[in-house]
């Protein structure tokens, strides 16, 4: 008898062990209210709702002391929380990633998504999986480069432009096998990768830009906010 294949799950990871030293507040950023809400509830939420998602591990700083602040309760049936955040995003899915071993097997799919893009909607995560589901290497959300780009040169003048054909912002979800991606960023010694892409691109892969959409935006500035907060609320009303 031939044995059945086991099946492959998708599993989010959401690294959420940053400082928001760019928002300028006391509160880490993932913490701060939109709607009412921490920021990372609203990221938690899409995931934790999704029926493609078997579990969702949200990543903390171990001396986190916002977390335990916020009601994250209805999230208890898929959530599990780690406190092992590094002092890099990438030592932060990495530390995570270990902390998962023996619950993910070699082929499952991890959705690495940042706790700070909270605008995530079922749609385009259902576009990503849908996307990547067969795929050998994987990918991530990105949208073509829209503005002009400027290289700077002396005096804050301009060098010159920059051409902007074939390039794409990265977003997340990034999506990888778990073994690829653990091995990509174990052979990432500094930690230094800005997105698990890169890592996997280091090891020689080429991840697929899956279309995403502008409204899936990281909250970086004060000015973030208010964006998405408005883009949380258009999406409640829907
Ligand atoms: N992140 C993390 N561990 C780190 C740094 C970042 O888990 N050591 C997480 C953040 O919490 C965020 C995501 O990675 O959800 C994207 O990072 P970014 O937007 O850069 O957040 P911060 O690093 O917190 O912000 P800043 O760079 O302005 O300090
Ligand atoms: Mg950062």
């Amino acid at each position: 008898m031939i044995p059945a294949m086991p099946t492959t799950r998708n599993y989010a990871l959401i690294p959420a062990a940053g400082s928001g030293s760019r928002m300028g507040s006391v509160l880490p950023k993932q913490y701060l209210p939109l709607l009412g809400k921490p920021m990372i509830h609203h990221t938690l939420a899409v995931f934790c709702s999704h029926p493609g998602i078997s579990r969702v591990y949200v990543v903390l700083d171990p001396d986190d002391t916002d977390w335990e602040r916020h009601d994250c309760g209805a999230f208890d049936d898929k959530l599990e929380v780690l406190r092992c955040g590094g002092a890099t995003r990438a030592a932060t899915v990495k530390n995570g990633l270990a902390a998962m071993a023996g619950k993910a097997h070699e082929r499952d799919w991890v959705l690495v998504h940042d706790a700070a893009r909270p605008c995530l909607t079922h749609a385009m995560l259902d576009h990503l999986l849908a996307e990547l589901r067969d795929d050998e290497v994987g990918g991530l959300l990105a949208v073509p480069v829209a503005d002009t780009l400027k290289r700077e040169g002396a005096d804050g003048r301009v060098d010159h432009t920059e051409p902007r054909s074939g390039l794409w912002r990265a977003q997340t979800p990034q999506m990888f096998r778990y073994d690829l991606l653990r091995r990509a960023l174990q052979a990432d010694g500094a930690a230094a990768s800005t997105d698990e892409a890169q890592a996997v691109e280091s090891l020689g892969h080429a991840p697929r830009l899956v279309m995403g959409d502008g409204h899936n935006l990281k909250v970086t500035y004060q000015e973030d906010l208010v964006i998405a907060e408005l883009l949380l609320s258009k999406a409640e009303k829907k």
